[in-house]
This record gives C-alpha cells, sequence and structure tokens, in this order.
C-alpha cells in the first residue's frame, strides 16, 4: 500500500467510525473546516489532557489560563499581525488556481529532494556492500547538479521572503520551471500578499471602529494577561502560563485533511524568562516538547527538528518539530524564541507597563518569552496515521487496528457478555458500574466475540472483557489485549487493577524527559 492510499484510507476510516466528519456535510460541505464525532472528541480531549497535565501538573511553575477568543483590535496591530501575518500567493492564469508561493517552491524542493533519494538509491543497488554514500553525493554529477540547483533555489526563496521581495519570489518559481499542477501552463500572475485573519463586527454600528479578528494564535491572550497572572498567583521567573483553545486562519492552501484547517485548536505554553536566558530555556523546551511527543512509542525516527532559516517577526530563534505523516515530514509543534517583542510592543500601544519587578537583582523589566505550540489537530492525524494497520493474523484472516497509545485510546474498555442470556449481560453491566466513573467503557452483546473484537480493534480500545459461564463458578473473567491480542483469565476483584495499569496516562507522563 502506497502511503498516498494509506492516507486515503485513513480518512475514510475515520469517518466510517465517527472521529471526524467533513463539516457541513449535507450541505456539500464547507472547505478546510471538519467536525469531530463522538470518538474523535474523545481522542482529542484524552491528547489535551496529556498535554495540559504535562505543563501544569508536572511543571509546579507553569499554571493555566482561558482566555477570549475576541480581543481588543490593537493587539493585533500590537503583535505585528495586522502588518505582516500574511501569506504570498499567486494565481495561475489558465487554471485561475490560487497558490501559496512559497508553498510551491517547498514542493519542488521536496521533489528534487526525492530524486537525489532515488539516485542514491539506484547506486547502493547498483554497488552493494562497497556503497559510500557520502562519496557518491560528493562525486556524482548529475547529483551535484540537482543539489547545487536546489540550494540556489532555496537561499533565493528564503531571501526574498525575508526582504518581503514578491518580485524576487516569483522570479524563483519562473526560475525552478514550476508549472500549475491543475493546468500545466507556467502562465502566473504576480505574487501578493494576503492577510490570514478573519474579520468580523462587534456591536450594532456597522463602521470600521468596530471591526474585530478571530484570533490567529492564542498567545496573545496570554501575553495580555501576563501581568495579571504574575501578580495574582505570585509567580517568579522563570515560570510558563498554558492555554488550550481556538484558532482561525483563512488558509488558501487548504489540504490533508485536519492538517490544515481554516478553524483549528492550538496548546501554547508561554515561559516567561530573564532576558539573555532564553537560549538555554529554548534548547530546554526543545527537548522536553521532543521527549512528549516520542513517549507515543510511534519511533523516534518518525521525528525530527526543522530549524527555521527564515524567522517569524517576534523570533530571535525557532524550530519545528516535524512528524513523519503519510505525505511526509511536516510541522505538529513550533518552539519560538519570541524576545521580548510581544510584551514590549503591547506595552507600547496600550500604554500600560509589563514589567517584572525581580526580586534577586532590584531590577524592573520586561521578560523574554520562549513559546511552545503545538496543534490538537495535527495531533490527532499524528495519533491516527501512526495508529492505523491492517494486518495479517496467523489465521490467514486480516484485521484494521488503531494502535493508539492506550492511555489516549477514545474508549478504555470494552465489556462483553459472551451470550445474550445466563445472566450474563447484567453481570457484565455491574463490571461496567464499577469502572465507568474513571473510564470511558462501552458495552456490547451483538454478533460473535470474534466480529466484537474487530470493531474494537478498529477503533483502538485497548482492552475487552468477556463474561462467560466460568464467573458464576470461579469469579473470573477474560481480558484480552489489543496489541498482542492474548487473554488472560482473572478475577473480577483485579480488573479495576488491571485497567488502571495499562490505560493510565500517568504511563505516559511518567516517560517525558523534564
Ligand atoms: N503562537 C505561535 C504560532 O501560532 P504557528 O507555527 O503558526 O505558531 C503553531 O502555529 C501550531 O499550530 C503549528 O505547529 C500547528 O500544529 C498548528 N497550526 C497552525 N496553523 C494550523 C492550521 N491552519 N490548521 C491546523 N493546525 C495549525
Amino acid at each position: 500500500m502506497t502511503q498516498e492510499e494509506l492516507f486515503k484510507k485513513l480518512i475514510a476510516h475515520s469517518k466510517e467510525y465517527g472521529f471526524v466528519f467533513q463539516s457541513s456535510e449535507i450541505y456539500d460541505g464547507l472547505s478546510a473546516v471538519y467536525d469531530y464525532g463522538q470518538l474523535g472528541v474523545e481522542l482529542k480531549n484524552n491528547i489535551k489532557k496529556y498535554w495540559w497535565d504535562s505543563m501544569v501538573k508536572l511543571h509546579q511553575n507553569i499554571v493555566g489560563i482561558d482566555t477570549a477568543i475576541f480581543m481588543h483590535p490593537k493587539i493585533w496591530e500590537a503583535s505585528g499581525h495586522i502588518g505582516a501575518f500574511n501569506d504570498p500567493l499567486i494565481d495561475n492564469k489558465d487554471s485561475k488556481k490560487r497558490y501559496r508561493a512559497d508553498v510551491l517552491i517547498e514542493d519542488w524542493l521536496q521533489k528534487q529532494d526525492d530524486k537525489i533519494d532515488k539516485e542514491v538509491a539506484k547506486a547502493k543497488k547498483r554497488f552493494g556492500e562497497s556503497f559510500d554514500k557520502e562519496q557518491f553525493l560528493a562525486t556524482n554529477g548529475r547529483v551535484a547538479d540537482i543539489r547545487t540547483k536546489r540550494e540556489t533555489m532555496n537561499e533565493a526563496m528564503v531571501t526574498s521572503l525575508n526582504d518581503g521581495d514578491l518580485e524576487a519570489l516569483r522570479q524563483v518559481i519562473i526560475d525552478c520551471e514550476i508549472a500549475c499542477p491543475i493546468s500545466g501552463t507556467r502562465n502566473w500572475t504576480e505574487v501578493r500578499q494576503f492577510n490570514l485573519m478573519f474579520e468580523t463586527k462587534i456591536g450594532s454600528v456597522a463602521d470600521e471602529a468596530n471591526t474585530i479578528y478571530l484570533r490567529p494564535e492564542t498567545a496573545q491572550g496570554i501575553f495580555v494577561n501576563f501581568l495579571n497572572v504574575q501578580k495574582t498567583g505570585r509567580m517568579k521567573l522563570p515560570f510558563g502560563i498554558a492555554q488550550i483553545g481556538k484558532a482561525f486562519r483563512n488558509e488558501i492552501v487548504a489540504r490533508q485533511f485536519i492538517f490544515r484547517m481554516r478553524e483549528f485548536e492550538q496548546m501554547e505554553m508561554q515561559f516567561f524568562v530573564r532576558p539573555g536566558e532564553e537560549m538555554i530555556w529554548w534548547n530546554k523546551w526543545k527537548n522536553i516538547r521532543m521527549s512528549w511527543h516520542r513517549a507515543l512509542n510511534f519511533g523516534d525516527d518518525q521525528y525530527r527538528f526543522h530549524d527555521h532559516e527564515k524567522l517569524a517577526h517576534y523570533a530571535n530563534a525557532a524550530a519545528d518539530v516535524e512528524f513523519n505523516f503519510p505525505f511526509g515530514f511536516k510541522e505538529v509543534e513550533g518552539i519560538h524564541s519570541r524576545t521580548d517583542f510581544d510584551l514590549s510592543s503591547h506595552q507600547k500601544f496600550s500604554g500600560k507597563k509589563l514589567q517584572y519587578f525581580d526580586p534577586e537583582t532590584n531590577e524592573s523589566y520586561v521578560p523574554y518569552v520562549v513559546e511552545t505550540s503545538v496543534g490538537v489537530d495535527r495531533m490527532v492525524l499524528q495519533v491516527l496515521s501512526a495508529s492505523y494497520k491492517e494486518e495479517k493474523l496467523e489465521s490467514g484472516e486480516s484485521r484494521t487496528v488503531l494502535r493508539i497509545p492506550a492511555a489516549i485510546a477514545p474508549v478504555k474498555v470494552a465489556v462483553f457478555p459472551l451470550v445474550k442470556k445466563d445472566g450474563l449481560p447484567e453481570l457484565a453491566r455491574s463490571i461496567i458500574d464499577e469502572i465507568k466513573f474513571d473510564y470511558a467503557v462501552q458495552y456490547d452483546e451483538k454478533d460473535s466475540i470474534g466480529k466484537r473484537y474487530r470493531r474494537q480493534d478498529a477503533i483502538g480500545t485497548p482492552l475487552c472483557i468477556t463474561v462467560d459461564h466460568q464467573r458464576a463458578e470461579d469469579g473470573t473473567v477474560t481480558i484480552r489485549h489489543r496489541d498482542t491480542m492474548t487473554q488472560e483469565r482473572v478475577a473480577i476483584v483485579d480488573i479495576k487493577r488491571i485497567v488502571e495499569g495499562e490505560v493510565s496516562m500517568r504511563n505516559l507522563l511518567d516517560k517525558i524527559e523534564l
């Protein structure tokens, strides 16, 4: 199965089992907007809990808040979003399709990397054991040409983006001979800047003064509450403020399912530090966040850092955590050293001091900020794409299973009576009544036990309990484990302890290297 086929299957599976639906589907959908179904919302809530607990429970110097989506419009002037939160767009005159200029070039760069990888694979086959990759890359003429052009074009893109030189950016598209994927022509318009914020009106009088924006990031709610939290929480530097909430961007290149949405959710933490100490903390948070991702056990090689060459207007260092999605390595999280840009700017625009009095140095100053920002929806996609497996079993049958880490699985335990009589349904329900306060549980009495196992495998339930006639004799039931498909006979009195041992959030949190 190719990665493309896998991705298509994953999207179909997500819908079939109630994880993700297209928004407004009965009206033919709304592009790049999605709804979470009955299992999707459980998975999403568990991911949010994993993040929240890792921040505010594991760190006594991090607290959480929940700020409003609507904010004073001046905030977006101060943050730079009104002036600089733009995408460079280009239209193909024949297909009338609009693209992000930098995305067209990045796709072209990726194609060059793929070409180099193919050449390496071919040579490796030809030379066998004696193949030396470094020597091949340094000496093969064809590969050298591809690499040189790739580097030149990458540099030209980065420079034109940094300088805001839209003509130079267009020239890169021309020089790379990029054609429109729809029309196949290179008939391009000029590149123009397009602001990503959604506008709306507040109040009853529809004039300019009442224009407000749907927040494009949750971070600004944290910045403008910095002193409120610091003072009321008696926080001492270094300390962090965490928030989970919706953000909105009018994305033009909306594709790849829930990877790039117009309404999405972020989990952001701003960590306030002494000026000059930001690089130490930036490196520390890079490691902690990578460890948080890797604790999910999808394989360390499925993640990598990507250090930014083009920095956002507020940053002096930035790196992405990238995950290997079915469509390649892409960003799931940004870790940014945002300097004192935001607090200083809000200080200037609001006229209110946003400074911290440091009792150790007896000085007042504007703290520096290290931010970690991860998308909830991209985490859902990460978990679904890493967990989805089609497996051939020893019996010759096959199964589709979501190997979701047990602590974040939407349903933790399914309980089945072997048959619908002899008091077994009542006994199954009494087990549910014992554990339902702590765990999401499903009851199922329809079809054979084998079919019931398959249904639970398909939604990622880690444990299935079957109540059979032996229960009456010796007070035992069977527990079947999703990943190994092994079954064990256990005493009913031990169920709670066994379930806790397998699905507890602590299992995940314990693995994070702080
Ligand atoms: N406050 C910093 C900030 O917003 P960002 O890199 O633009 O930084 C952070 O966004 C994270 O938010 C990304 O790594 C991604 O996971 C998520 N995100 C951004 N835009 C998104 C979109 N259109 N759809 C889904 N998730 C998105």
